[in-house]
């Protein structure tokens, strides 16, 4: 049968968050800008704003893995040393219908990660132009060693979602198509006597996103 798995929210969270990444790598660092009816826009500004977006996308989704529908509840995949270790002995033994006990750890490390650079973007100086938000608030050598962090951290997040898209492919070849449900919500599962996950409406989530996005700019933007 075909059940419903993934809510609006965690769809949209989770595209807009490959296409804020992808504007975040080209922007962050550059010194560029772009000038659009007579405005210079630079880029560093630009990642500023993004990065805003990002914070506020991942602390949503905090918020939504513990009110939200039940797929995307973090008791609903979080697993204990046990079940992560018979994961990793056999991962195609049993139909997991939500992250499964190996991908929960990506996810809370890629969502570790993501809020570490989010927040190490604030205390960030390129000694160029540009000064983040809270960089004031600190001294200046922790200024440097979170500068210096926000610059090389980038290279795990890159390993981590490497790996997280390799996954996807091993099961792809394995004929699981987890992507599908990713974008429509739906998910074909075998045993009919699965009970079905309790949905809560995706538009509550992005009606948190907002509240965040407008309490994040005005203190932050
Ligand atoms: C910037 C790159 C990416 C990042 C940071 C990222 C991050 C994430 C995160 C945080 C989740 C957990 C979703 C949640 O519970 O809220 C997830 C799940 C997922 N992502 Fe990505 N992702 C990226 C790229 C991709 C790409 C390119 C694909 C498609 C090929 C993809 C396919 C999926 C799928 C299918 C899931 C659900 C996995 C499952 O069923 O357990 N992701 N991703
Ligand atoms: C999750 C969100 C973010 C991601 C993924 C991200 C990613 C990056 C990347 C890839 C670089 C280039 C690193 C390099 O040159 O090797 C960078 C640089 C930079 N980022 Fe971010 N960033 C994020 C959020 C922020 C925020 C919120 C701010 C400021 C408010 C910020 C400020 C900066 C600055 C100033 C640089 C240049 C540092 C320098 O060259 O000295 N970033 N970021």
């Amino acid at each position: 049968m075909v059940i419903k798995l993934w809510d609006g929210f965690i769809r949209g969270f989770h595209w807009l968050l490959v296409l804020a990444l992808i504007g975040l790598w080209f922007t962050g660092g550059n010194l560029d800008y772009i000038e659009v009816f007579g405005v210079f826009i630079e880029f560093i500004d630009v990642h500023h704003k993004l990065g805003l977006f990002v914070l506020a996308l991942v602390l949503t989704r905090i918020i939504w893995g513990i009110i939200g529908s039940q797929p995307g509840r973090f008791s609903s995949f979080v697993r204990g040393p046990k079940a992560i270790l018979m994961y990793l002995r056999n991962p195609f033994q049993k139909e997991h219908l939500t992250h499964n006990p190996g991908g929960a750890i990506v996810v809370l490390v890629m969502l570790g990660l993501l809020l570490a650079q989010a927040i190490t973007g604030l205390f960030t100086d390129d000694a160029i132009y540009f000064r983040g938000p809270l960089a004031s608030t600190v001294s200046d050598t922790t200024v440097r060693a979170l500068t210096s962090y926000h610059k090389q951290a980038f290279d795990y997040l890159l390993i981590v979602i490497a790996l997280h898209i390799v996954a996807i492919l091993v099961y792809a070849l394995m004929r699981k198509n987890l992507v599908g449900p990713m974008i429509t919500g739906k998910k074909q599962v075998s045993n009919e006597a699965s009970s079905i996950p309790k949905q809560i409406h995706g538009g509550f989530g992005f009606l948190i996103l907002a509240v965040n996005l407008v309490w994040i700019y005005w203190w932050l933007g």
